[in-house]
């Protein structure tokens, strides 16, 4: 592995209880519920299609203005949710993952989907810990599509076989899969079942790297 990409909603940070929030408030506002099994359908998906799926949920139809419309309140209201997050929020072994592959001379970069990542990385102090950082404003393709993690790769010219991409959400894995690259899975085996290997978080990833290091010396 030459370049690790993670992904950062769900692998780095849990910011799906506030994206929750923010559309279930949107949902309330519309006159339905919105639970939080129906959040896990969002996951990795783009925002307007998560308003789509929402609508759908709903049985709501909109125009295209007042999607726009919706998909801004529905930002504010995630934004001021974020604004507020601070260190504690970053998953465990996340960062310590990130600065131990930084330590074997592996490049790091960020692949989200997500528009707010740099708000993300400044709150929670750590856009330093990645050499490169692909987000929604960069792409035009949202995950299944490969592109996110092509133009990391690309921008600090490391080949797809020697990347592994880390991802919470089966569009991501896919996304890997067809961007020629490694997957690693983080969260449960049964929703990811087309990674290369599915552990519960990156401190797991942590552990055995030190277990290794350990058993080396
Ligand atoms: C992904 C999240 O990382 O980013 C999705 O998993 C989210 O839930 C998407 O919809 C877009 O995020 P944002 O912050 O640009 O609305
Ligand atoms: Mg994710």
């Amino acid at each position: 592995m030459e370049l690790a990409i993670f992904d950062l909603d769900g692998v780095i940070v849990d910011t799906a209880k506030y994206h929750y929030l923010a559309w279930k408030r949107l949902a309330r506002e519309q006159g339905f519920d919105f639970t939080e099994t129906d959040n896990e359908r969002l996951k990795g998906v783009s925002r307007m299609r998560s308003l789509e799926i929402l609508l759908e949920i709903g049985d709501v139809s909109a125009d295209e203005p007042a999607r726009q419309e919706m998909a801004t309140r529905k930002n504010t209201w995630y934004v001021e949710y974020i604004s507020r997050m601070d260190t504690s929020e970053i998953l465990p072994g996340a960062a310590e993952y990130v600065r131990h592959l930084r330590s074997k001379d592996v490049k790091t970069a960020i692949g989200s989907a997500s528009r707010n990542t740099p708000l993300i990385l400044e709150r929670l102090q750590i856009a330093s810990l990645f050499d490169v950082v692909i987000d929604g404003h960069r792409v035009e393709r949202a995950k299944p599509d490969p592109e996110v993690f092509v133009l990391g790769a690309q921008t600090l010219n490391v080949l797809p076989e020697h990347c592994v991409v880390f991802e919470d959400a089966e569009a991501g894995i896919e996304a890997a899969r067809r961007g020629g690259m490694g997957a690693v899975g983080i969260g449960r085996p049964a929703v990811l079942k087309d990674a290369d290997v599915v552990v519960p978080s990156l401190l797991e990833l942590l552990t055995l790297s030190v277990v290794d290091q350990a058993i080396a010396a």
